[in-house]
């Protein structure tokens, strides 16, 4: 049970005895995701950061928090999945489009698409919720692919990330599912 009802509607409803099929993992709560506490944050690029939330390693798929405290930058790369994002605050676009995403913002970019990711100096940092599927094929400057990052690559940066700084490898793995 959640927090018990007072005055709500609801307060006598029963809860579902037997919420979970057999072999399913436990749902995932985590509280104030987008966290200020630079140690949740697994470097990604110079500039950018990036917490995880939720990792399938069979989708191969993450949820993450995006942060970059002043200007940042994730180099060009394609998508050959789709992408989510909802805007918690900052200012960031793609150098290839014509908006720019503030808090508030939702933004699907469609599988096939390559971009280059920019955060701006603002007074708040950029905080993105983010649904990624992997992998990021990176991009030379001629658009030829050099390299990918997919949510094996993820889960090893994360891991080395908190191991380095004693939260543990297992943080990272608490999250799969
Ligand atoms: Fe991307």
């Amino acid at each position: 049970m959640p927090e018990a009802a007072t005055t709500e509607f609801w307060r006598d409803i029963k809860p579902i005895g037997n919420p979970f099929k057999p072999g399913v993992l436990p749902e995932v709560h985590i509280p104030n995701a987008a966290i200020d506490d630079d140690r949740y944050y697994v470097p990604f690029t110079e500039t950018v950061s990036s917490r995880p939330l939720w990792i399938s390693p069979t989708q191969n798929r993450w949820c993450d928090i995006l942060l970059a405290k002043k200007a940042g930058l994730v180099n060009r790369h394609y998508h050959p999945h789709q992408v989510f994002a909802y805007t918690i605050s900052g200012k960031w676009g793609y150098l290839e489009h014509d908006w720019t995403a503030t808090a508030g913002d939702f933004v699907y970019e469609t599988p096939g698409e390559s971009h280059t990711l920019v955060a701006y100096d603002h007074p708040d940092p950029m905080r993105v919720f983010f649904i990624v599927s992997g992998p990021l094929m990176w991009l030379d400057e001629d658009g030829n692919v050099n390299g990918h990052f997919d949510v094996h690559d993820y889960i090893g940066l994360c891991r080395a990330h908190y191991e380095k700084i004693g939260m543990g490898a297992d943080h990272v793995t608490k999250l799969f599912r």
